[in-house]
């Protein structure tokens, strides 16, 4: 472990802020995460993880010392060399990003700051191109207001972790993007990172490096670089995984299975494997908000982003493709027991946030259906936010397949594969299985008598 350390501020502790801190505290750094949610802070404070992410807990148990919580950024700015903002940046229903949350920590920075106090602020959130700038405006003016001079700048610093695995993409990262103006807040940035871009940290037992990973670039480009980098990355991606989908509904006509079609063309180098997985689409805090925000930006310049628009129609359609093979199925689903295995946007988590579950559950509630659930982690959550839905809740996967006429596979969790699926069936009413996913070979469910139908599979 280096000798050197920084005194970090985070802002905001949620999946992107909480995992920053504890892997910079990690790396020997001393961290004081601020959250404005008092709630949040007293969990934190308790030892407790406010966010379903695997590693987190393990981590923060080994270096208690180097953290501090609170919600007073008051209390720990003037005493820190970095200030990372990682606030949520939601869509607002135009599409456009929401930046109250980014703005108000700006305010506050610029109320707090000390006469001549040195600062690096970094923007961490995923922010519409210009952002930097405008957290830059917002505290000149309040200093100016205050009649106080500091020396400070604002870089951006996009973030590309997974939820899931949001630890290991931390320590283990392909990049580190940072967009800056002057060369100080480079070379800071450098230096914080610099155990992770030289891999000279010790791994957590519980997360190896892993064999064969290659030491991260390091790339440094100006603000606006930086930030359309983080939104052409997700862009990219998701319209990856529409494409696939799209080319899985022309593989079902044609009598192709998708499964095989992608190792084809994924197998190139040039295209790979990732990301080219059919199913009911991308859900999540982030591909969707992020293509609506792309694309609301370029109509402010008259811009049309055709390929994005094209791509978010085609996650929406997808996700109700389930219900078209349900209908081939069953003919008519009003009066049928559906049960829904997995409800979080992805396996690993319980975040909801755009999950395919909650629009794939409307439609059924909607057509008629009487609706089961079952999610090892994201039930809980699912009922504080969409009490509106009225399912029924299951503690495991026997319980919900008793008397459904059809299960739809939504969340493709590991667990899923091991279950004994001849005495599920046997509770069923009628043996239909539509694989959203495409986790199982159909023969698997096959001989225990169902009718399966997956994406893109004839
Ligand atoms: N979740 C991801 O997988 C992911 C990945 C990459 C980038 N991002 C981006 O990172 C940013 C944060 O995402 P997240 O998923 O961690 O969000 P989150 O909603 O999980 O957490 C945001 C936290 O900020 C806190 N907060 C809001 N306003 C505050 C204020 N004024 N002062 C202090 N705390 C405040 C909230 O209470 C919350 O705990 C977003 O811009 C997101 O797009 C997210």
């Amino acid at each position: 472990m280096r000798q050197t350390f920084t005194k970090v501020v985070i802002i905001g502790t949620g999946y992107v802020g909480l995992t920053t801190g504890v892997c910079l505290a990690y790396l020997g750094n001393q961290v004081a995460c601020v959250d404005s949610n008092a709630a949040v802070i007293r969990q934190l404070r308790q030892g407790e993880v406010p966010v379903a992410e695997p590693g987190i807990a393990a981590l923060m148990q080994q270096n208690p010392a180097n953290l501090y919580f609170t919600t007073a950024l008051a209390e720990v700015l003037n005493g820190s060399d970095i200030v990372i903002i990682a606030v949520g940046t939601p869509a607002k229903p135009n599409g456009a990003t929401d930046m109250s949350y980014l703005e108000a920590v700006a305010r506050e920075i610029g109320a707090h700051l000390t006469d001549g106090k040195k600062q690096l602020i970094v923007n961490k959130s995923t922010v519409p191109v210009g952002s930097a700038r405008r957290v830059k405006t917002i505290i000149d003016y309040m200093l100016l207001e205050r009649g106080i001079d500091c020396e400070y700048s604002v870089a951006a610093n996009p973030e590309f972790l997974q939820e899931g695995a949001a630890v290991f993409n931390t320590l283990y990262p392909d990049r580190i993007v940072v967009g800056a103006e002057d060369e100080a807040a480079v070379g800071l940035l450098h230096q914080l990172y610099s155990p992770v871009l030289n891999q000279t940290f010790t791994p957590p037992a519980h997360l190896p490096r892993p064999r064969n990973y290659q030491l991260p670039a390091f790339i440094t480009t100006n603000p606006a670089s930086a930030e359309l980098i983080k939104y052409a990355s997700n862009a990219f991606l998701a319209t990856k995984i529409s494409f696939i989908n799209e080319i899985a509904g022309l593989a079902e006509k044609v009598g192709a299975d998708i499964k095989e079609v992608a190792l084809g063309v994924g197998l190139d180098t040039r295209v790979g494997r990732r990301y080219l997985e059919a199913g009911i689409g991308w859900g999540g805090s982030c591909f969707g908000k992020d293509l609506k925000s792309i694309i609301n930006d370029a109509g402010q310049y008259g811009y049309s982003m055709n390929v994005l628009q094209a791509a978010l129609e085609a996650n929406t359609r997808q996700r109700y493709v389930v219900i078209e093979k349900l209908q081939q199925e069953l003919k008519v689903i009003r009066g049928s027991i559906i049960g829904i295995l997995g409800l979080a946007f992805k396996p690993g988590t319980a975040d909801l946030r755009d999950a395919p579950s909650v629009d794939i559950i409307a439609k059924l509630l909607e057509l008629g259906a009487r609706v089961k659930v079952y999610d090892p982690l994201a039930m809980p959550a699912f009922q504080e936010q969409h009490g509106e839905l009225e399912v029924e809740y299951c503690q495991d996967v026997l319980t919900l397949s008793k008397n459904c006429d059809a299960l739809i596979l939504v969340t493709e969790w590991s667990e899923f594969s091991a279950v004994p699926w001849e005495t599920a069936g046997a509770g069923m009413r009628r043996r239909v299985f539509i694989d959203g996913r495409n986790l199982f070979d159909a023969r698997t469910l096959q001989i225990h008598g169902f009718a399966y139908h997956g994406i893109g599979r004839s």
